[in-house]
């Protein structure tokens, strides 16, 4: 991995809830590079979003960010004042949102409010300079007459345009990192392909180091070099997207991966027995395994810890301890 730009030590964000304390970020570790692009990916509720919402600083009550440290470009985020906090995001650190028309202002031209993020953080900018940057900006995450859409509202443009001026607000200020948190799941299929293909294109072409969570293995294969699989606020699965498509090891991601249609099978598409538990009353043990074929007495006993299968490649299943076990030993 390149030099790193990311770095999340052992996370806990909680929910507290008249029902109980959820833990929906349980102890998680990442690592993100410069220029680097990686997945996280697993079922809805497992934790991704308020990952991302932990280094962003944006977690609402009645949650917190209760334990750990976020590290970004050698600073803690943890331990910073939220007005210096303030100064990294939107700036070195973007995100974009899954639907569009909520983080958009309905009442403000899509122009006025990329602009109005490219000065926040550009203080010395004229506002024709800032302008100019912006319609730039547009003609880049290829917003056909840039100009004119400039000085349009957001519910005049469709869905993947509106993602676009999303994207085009992520980028215009350089951030080293841009999350993105299902940037696509809300648009139509053709429509995804093009806006991943052109967030792949800008990331290489400005080093912009990606987060991409997604539910969607075939998103990852698609545009991630490394991924995280989570379940239940815990990264149960990480390596590279090579390795880790041509030698799965967790169950979890085994069932994820068969569940991703395949045109040339002719047969049903595969589901996951069971269902992601209640945050609430989680299994003791590991937290899959009531839905795992493989599962045994011990798992529904204790909680396996990450496993490093071969070099960087981990994965927290029982399965996978003898096999790291008599590595060690020889
Ligand atoms: N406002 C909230 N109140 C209580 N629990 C919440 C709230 N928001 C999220 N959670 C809990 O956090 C878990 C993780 O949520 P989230 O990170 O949004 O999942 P994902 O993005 O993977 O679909 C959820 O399963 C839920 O239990
Ligand atoms: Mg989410």
């Amino acid at each position: 991995m390149e030099e790193r730009l990311l770095q999340i030590q052992d996370l806990h964000t909680t929910f507290f809830t008249r029902e109980g304390n959820v833990h929906a970020v349980d102890g998680v570790d990442m690592e993100i590079g410069a220029g680097e692009n990686v997945g996280i990916v697993g079922e809805s509720g497992c934790g991704k979003s308020m990952t991302a919402m932990s280094v962003m600083g944006l977690v609402k009550k009645p949650g917190k960010v209760d334990g750990g440290k976020i590290l970004f470009d050698g600073m803690s985020l943890t331990d910073m004042r939220p007005k210096e906090r303030r100064k990294i995001l939107g700036n070195q650190i973007s995100m974009i949102f899954q639907e569009p028309m909520t983080s958009l202002n309905p009442v403000t031209t899509v122009g006025k409010q990329v602009k109005e993020a490219l000065c926040l953080h550009n203080k010395g900018l004229s506002q024709k300079e800032a302008r100019e940057r912006v319609v730039r900006v547009f003609e880049m995450v290829g917003i056909p007459d840039a100009a004119k859409r400039y000085g349009e509202y957001p519910h005049q443009l469709s869905g993947g345009l509106r993602q676009r001026v999303m994207i085009a607000m992520a980028m215009v200020c350089n951030p080293k990192l841009m999350i993105a948190d299902e940037p696509t799941t809300a648009l139509d299929v053709t429509i995804e392909a093009q806006i991943l293909h052109l967030m792949k294109q800008l990331q290489e072409e400005k080093g912009t180091a990606v987060m991409m969570i997604t539910h969607n293995l075939g998103v990852v294969a698609q545009f991630c070099t490394r991924l995280y699989v989570m379940y239940a606020g815990k990264v149960m699965e990480s390596g590279t997207v090579k390795e880790i498509f041509k030698n799965v090891c967790h169950p979890y991601t085994d069932g994820l991966m068969k569940s991703v249609p395949d045109m040339e099978s002719k047969e049903r598409l595969y589901n996951i027995r069971g269902m992601v538990p209640s945050m609430l009353h989680l299994p003791k043990g590991c937290r899959f395994c009531p839905r795992c074929q493989y599962s045994g007495p011990k798992c529904f006993e204790e909680e396996p810890k990450l496993y490093e299968v071969s070099p960087g490649h981990f994965v927290r299943c029982f399965l996978f301890e003898q096999q790291t076990a008599q590595e060690g030993e020889a």
